[in-house]
């Protein structure tokens, strides 16, 4: 559960989508692609959409289908964060067409409340959040999407991805700095009840910095930010944030834990981006397999 200051009204994340530090626009493109795939193989002109963990600024969900006129969009988002919630439900504007929009405040792993009220979407995205929880945790949220998912529906995730070879980090169960949080996103008794199974992926540990993939990947982000005119606090506080709480699976891993969760995935890198951060990022679209 957390409400960082990086991802509230005024935090320096505005920029870091603003610059394209971390892909929002090939996720936006790459997204639209595989939305329109899926609409030539639906009829539905009415889609229903979530957005789990959604921020204040739904830019890449919004870009993914501004496009498709003939369509119209209900909207839910869901944030933890109560000034993303007041952004996103009161502020951002969306396409024309959006048929609604309603934002929910809440945990975005934890979706009993839809699944009680037996919802279903026709596609489901999340965007820069995956890569906070672990195998288990992500399996159980995908095991929870699966019941949300219209039958021919589809889940779409952009995400920050490590890469292959480098070792995985072991995320701590609280935060170094505040024994008190927990870092967990979904509780071990919910993770039990879906059966979820265990992944064992061998491990390291945080800040054992030889092996450390975020050391590469920091000194390219901190260089980009600053380039492209980021404050300095804003960018200690993203680097902070990276090393305190990104515990990233790599694509395979991905692959391995939707199959589990019996969806079907295809993983589609930003090859031909010039960002310099392109071999960390990925989209994932996933269907009931
Ligand atoms: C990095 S931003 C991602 C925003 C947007 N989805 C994007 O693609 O840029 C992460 C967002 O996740 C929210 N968040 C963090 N933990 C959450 C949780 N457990 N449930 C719902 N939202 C959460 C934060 O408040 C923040 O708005």
């Amino acid at each position: 559960m957390r409400n960082e200051q990086l991802f509230s009204k005024g935090g320096f994340y505005q920029f870091i989508v603003q610059s394209n530090a971390i892909l929002h626009k090939e996720a936006a493109q790459a997204g639209h692609e595989a939305i329109a795939r899926f609409l030539k193989t639906t009829n539905k002109k009415h889609i229903a959409l979530l957005d789990l963990a959604c921020g204040g600024m739904p830019i890449s969900i919004c870009r993914m289908v501004e496009s498709f006129k003939d369509v119209s969009f209900d909207y839910t988002g869901i944030d933890i964060n109560p000034d993303q919630v007041q952004a996103a439900q009161n502020e951002f504007t969306y396409p024309p067409n959006f048929n609604s929009v309603d934002i929910i405040e809440g945990n975005a792993w934890v979706l009993s409340n839809l699944i009680e009220q037996n919802k279903h979407y026709d596609v489901i995205f999340t965007g820069m959040n995956l890569h906070h929880g672990t195998a288990e945790e992500i399996c159980c949220l995908l095991l929870q999407v699966k019941s949300l998912l219209s039958s021919d529906g589809i889940f779409i995730n952009h995400d920050l991805y490590r890469p292959q070879g480098k070792d995985y980090i072991k995320r701590p169960s609280t935060n170094p700095d505040n024994e008190l949080e927990s870092f967990a996103m979904i509780s071990p008794e919910l993770i039990g009840s879906y059966k979820t199974p265990n992944f064992s992926i061998p491990a390291i540990t945080a800040n054992q910095s030889h092996s450390d993939w975020r050391n590469e990947f920091l000194d390219t982000y901190v260089k980009v930010l600053a380039e492209r005119g980021g404050d300095q606090a804003g960018i200690q506080a993203t680097a902070d944030h990276v090393r305190q709480r990104d515990f990233s699976l790599n694509t395979n891993e991905m692959k391995q834990v939707c199959e589990k969760a019996g969806l079907g995935v295809t993983i589609y890198p930003y090859r031909t981006s010039l960002e310099p951060l392109k071999d960390y990022y990925a989209l994932i679209v996933a269907q009931k397999s």
